[in-house]
């Protein structure tokens, strides 16, 4: 990995990182998601990130993808288990990193975001390269499963690449078996989630978070309009709210209907959990090396 590159990297994770204990600090019982959103949006571009995704602020029961609409009226209550997935790019080079805020004393409730977090730090610990993805899978499975609760098993880890959000290698965090090792300067998101129920999450409906899987030729004026916007994120996801600011409520779900019928769009829907168990978070970037570089990782954490 040349200089440039590395730089990059750290760039975006400190951003990122900086955004999401902000971001942290700001969810709080009768908070708003919408106004906590746009204040982490306007503390990442005053430090200079691009955005990787929208800040994504999922509830209970829900694992990871839900993004706040355009009228959000969701308010923080107590009780609320609160997970916020930040991504933050500098050049296309990504930092993505996530944690799970618990507005409850209940001692389940906080036994399971202490799991995905321990599950993380132990994923941590003995990344290298030549670790295998069964390692990986194995040592956050036995974080999660010691405190009594399931890994979110189609969910999982990732490889980052420029512009690119999910690439390989898949990280597991159960033991599939893979012999697949890691290999240096590799950059890996490690991302356990810890579920009070069945441990597998689906896809629910009303999406608010996209992207551009392909390129098409549009004829409607509006729609071309939309597109072109939208060719500016390079392939990252977006969020209907950033839309709509721009092009009117109207316009926006137009324009984002017919793209979607056209196959332009990937959707991604909320998350939950199949049992509607309450789902924790936690999420690191890191440059894969004998001793590894946390790029999401503040020295004060
Ligand atoms: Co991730």
């Amino acid at each position: 990995m040349n200089q440039e590159t590395f730089n990059n990297y750290i760039k975006a994770g400190r951003i990122a990182a900086i955004a999401r204990d902000y971001g942290k600090s700001l969810i709080k019982v009768g908070a708003g998601l919408l106004e906590v959103t746009e204040k982490i949006e306007e503390k990442i571009i005053a430090l200079g990130g691009e955005f990787a995704f929208p800040p994504q602020i999922s509830l209970n029961d829900i694992a990871a993808h839900y993004c706040a609409a355009p009228n959000d009226k969701t308010v923080f209550k107590e009780g609320d288990v609160i997970k916020l997935d930040i991504g933050v790019h500098i050049n296309g080079f990504i930092g993505d990193t996530a944690l799970t805020v618990v507005l409850s004393t209940d001692e389940k409730l906080n036994l399971l975001a202490e799991a995905s977090k321990e599950a993380l730090n132990s994923a941590l610990r003995i990344i290298r390269p030549g670790v295998t993805l069964s390692e990986l899978g194995r040592t956050i499975h036995a974080e999660i499963t010691k405190r009594g609760f399931a890994p979110i098993r189609n969910l999982s880890g990732h490889g980052l690449g420029k512009f690119i959000i999910h690439d390989k290698p898949s990280i597991p965090n159960f033991d599939t078996g893979s012999k697949e090792e890691l290999v240096e300067d590799q950059v890996i998101a490690i991302e356990p989630f810890a579920s009070t129920g069945a441990g597998i999450i689906y896809e629910s409906s009303n999406p608010t978070l996209f992207s551009v899987k392909e390129r098409k030729p549009v004829r409607s004026p509006m729609t071309r309009a939309v597109l072109k916007d939208l060719e500016a994120y390079n392939g990252l996801p977006f969020t209907l709210r950033w839309i709509v600011k721009k092009h009117g409520l109207g316009k926006a779900s137009f324009a984002l209907r017919e793209l979607k019928n056209m196959g332009v769009l990937r959707e991604y829907p909320p998350l939950p959990d199949r049992a509607h168990g309450i789902v924790s978070q936690a999420e690191h970037t890191v440059i894969v090396k004998d001793k590894p570089v946390i790029t999401t990782m503040l020295e004060e954490d």
